[in-house]
C-alpha cells in the first residue's frame, strides 16, 4: 500500500481547497485575531481535513470520498468525515485564521498544518499487534505525526530564534486522539478490562507528544478529551440490550460506554496537570467535547436537533447505521435536513453538531479558558455566537462569555 504523499495531485486539492476557502478566511482574519498566528494539528477524523483519502491509492474505497460527505459546506467530499466543516475548521473560524491545511497535500505551511488523519490511533500498530489486534484504518498515529511535523520545522523556521518565536505563536491542537485506541477493542468485541489497560497507555503517548513540543518550544496547547461514545449510533445499534439501567434516563446513551470515556477524560486530566506543573510558562487548556456534546444530548431541540440518535448518513438498519451499509457506500440514503441531526454518519458528528462543540468550547466547556493561552495579550475570537446552556438560567452570549475572561 501507498501511504506516501503524493505532491503533484496533491497540490492540486490544496490549490482548489484554498480557492473555495479564501472568502470566509479572509473576511474571519480581517474581523479579529488571537494571540497565536496559526495551529498545527493532530489527531484523528475529527478534525482530518484530507490527510486520509492523501494517503491512500487512487482507487481506495474509503466513503469519505465521494458525497454526501461535504454536501452542506464545500459542496465536494473534501477529506473531512462530516457533511461539512469538522472541529479544527470551527476552531479556525473562531481564531480568524485560515482553515488549516492536510500535511500531505504539500506546501510551505507558514500559516500552519494539520497532520491528524482519519482512523489514527494514539498508540503505535506495534503496540496492537503486540496484542493480537491489528488495526487496519491508518497506520499514521500520533507518534508518526509528530515525525512529521519534526520533519516540516525546519522549513517554517530555519534558526534557533525563528524556530522559538514560531513555536510560541503556534496553537497546538492536540486531538482528541485515543477514540480509535479504544473502537478499535470494542468494535472487536473486547472486554472492558481490556480497555481499562489501554488507558494509561493512550494517556502516556498523548503527554509524550505534548512534553516533546514543549521541548520544541511550544507554549499554548488545546488538548481536547473524547466525546461520549455511548450515545453514538453506531454503538447504539452494534450494542443494543434490555438490561434495566443500561442507558441512561436522560439521554438515552449507554452508560458503560460513558462511563469508559470519564474516566479516559480524567486520567488525561490528570495528566495535563502534572505537566502544567512541570512547565509553569506553558498554556494546556483541555477541551472538554464530552461536556459541550452531553449538553445537547440532554436537551437536543434546544440546539435544533429533532432526531438526536439516528444518523443522518447510513442504512435502513436501527438507528440508521450498521457496519454492512455505510454512509457513502452504495445504497446508503441521507437525511433531506442534516441540521436536524446530532450524528452524520454513525461515528461522526454533522457539521451543525461540530459547530455547537467549539461554540461550547470557546465558552464554559473548557478548562482553563481559551483565553489562557494568550496571557495579557489580546484574546479576541471573531465569530461571536449565540450560545445556549442547557442550564436555562445561564443563558450566554459569547460576548458575554469573552467578557469575563478579560
Ligand atoms: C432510517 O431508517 C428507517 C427505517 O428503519 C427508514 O424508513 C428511513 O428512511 C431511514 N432514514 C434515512 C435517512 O436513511
Amino acid at each position: 500500500m501507498a501511504f506516501a504523499p503524493r505532491p503533484a495531485a496533491s497540490a492540486l486539492v490544496a490549490g482548489v481547497l484554498l480557492l473555495v476557502l479564501m472568502p470566509a478566511a479572509a473576511a474571519a482574519a480581517a474581523a479579529g485575531g488571537v494571540c497565536f498566528d496559526r495551529i498545527f494539528s493532530f489527531g484523528d477524523s475529527l478534525t482530518d481535513t484530507g490527510n486520509f483519502i492523501l494517503s491512500v491509492p487512487d482507487d481506495f474505497p474509503d466513503p469519505a470520498k465521494r458525497l454526501p460527505y461535504g454536501q452542506t459546506f464545500f459542496g465536494r467530499p473534501s477529506g473531512r468525515y462530516s457533511d461539512g466543516r469538522n472541529l479544527l475548521d470551527f476552531f479556525a473560524e473562531a481564531f480568524g485564521l485560515p482553515y488549516v491545511p492536510p500535511y500531505l497535500g504539500g506546501g510551505e505551511f507558514l500559516n500552519g498544518a494539520n497532520f491528524a488523519v482519519g482512523g489514527a490511533t494514539a498508540l503505535d500498530y506495534s503496540f496492537f499487534r503486540e496484542r493480537g489486534v491489528e488495526p487496519t484504518w491508518t497506520p499514521h498515529s500520533l507518534n508518526e505525526q509528530m515525525q512529521w511535523f519534526k520533519k516540516l520545522l525546519p522549513s517554517i523556521a530555519s534558526t534557533e530564534s525563528e524556530r522559538s518565536d514560531m513555536m510560541s505563536k503556534s496553537l497546538f491542537l492536540l486531538g482528541e486522539v485515543g477514540g480509535n485506541d479504544y473502537n478499535h477493542l470494542i468494535v472487536r468485541g473486547k472486554s472492558l478490562d481490556e480497555l481499562h489497560e489501554l488507558v494509561p497507555n493512550v494517556i502516556g503517548a498523548i503527554g509524550s507528544a505534548i512534553t516533546e513540543l514543549i521541548n520544541l518550544g511550544a507554549k499554548k496547547f488545546v488538548v481536547p478529551g473524547n466525546f461520549p461514545i455511548g450515545c453514538v449510533p453506531l454503538y447504539l445499534a452494534i450494542f443494543p440490550s434490555e438490561k434495566e439501567g443500561y442507558y441512561n434516563k436522560e439521554t438515552e446513551c449507554i452508560e458503560w460506554l460513558n462511563e469508559f470515556t470519564e474516566l479516559h477524560n480524567r486520567l488525561l486530566q490528570e495528566e495535563l496537570e502534572k505537566i502544567r506543573n512541570l512547565h509553569p510558562d506553558v498554556s494546556i487548556i483541555y477541551a472538554d467535547y464530552y461536556g459541550a456534546t452531553m449538553n445537547i444530548f440532554r436537551a437536543p431541540l434546544q440546539f435544533g436537533f429533532t432526531v438526536p440518535r439516528n444518523s443522518c448518513c447510513g442504512s435502513d438498519a436501527p438507528h440508521n447505521c450498521s457496519l454492512s451499509v455505510m454512509c457513502g457506500n452504495p445504497g446508503s440514503t441521507v437525511c433531506p435536513d442534516p441540521s436536524k441531526y446530532i450524528s452524520w454518519d454513525g461515528l461522526h458528528f454533522t457539521e451543525a453538531t461540530y459547530k455547537i462543540i467549539i461554540q461550547g468550547v470557546l465558552g464554559s466547556y473548557a478548562f482553563p479558558p481559551l483565553s489562557e493561552t494568550c496571557r495579557g495579550g489580546e484574546y479576541k475570537i471573531s465569530q461571536l455566537h449565540l450560545c445556549t446552556d442547557n442550564n436555562p438560567t445561564n443563558t450566554v452570549t459569547y460576548d458575554d462569555a469573552m467578557s469575563s475572561f478579560i
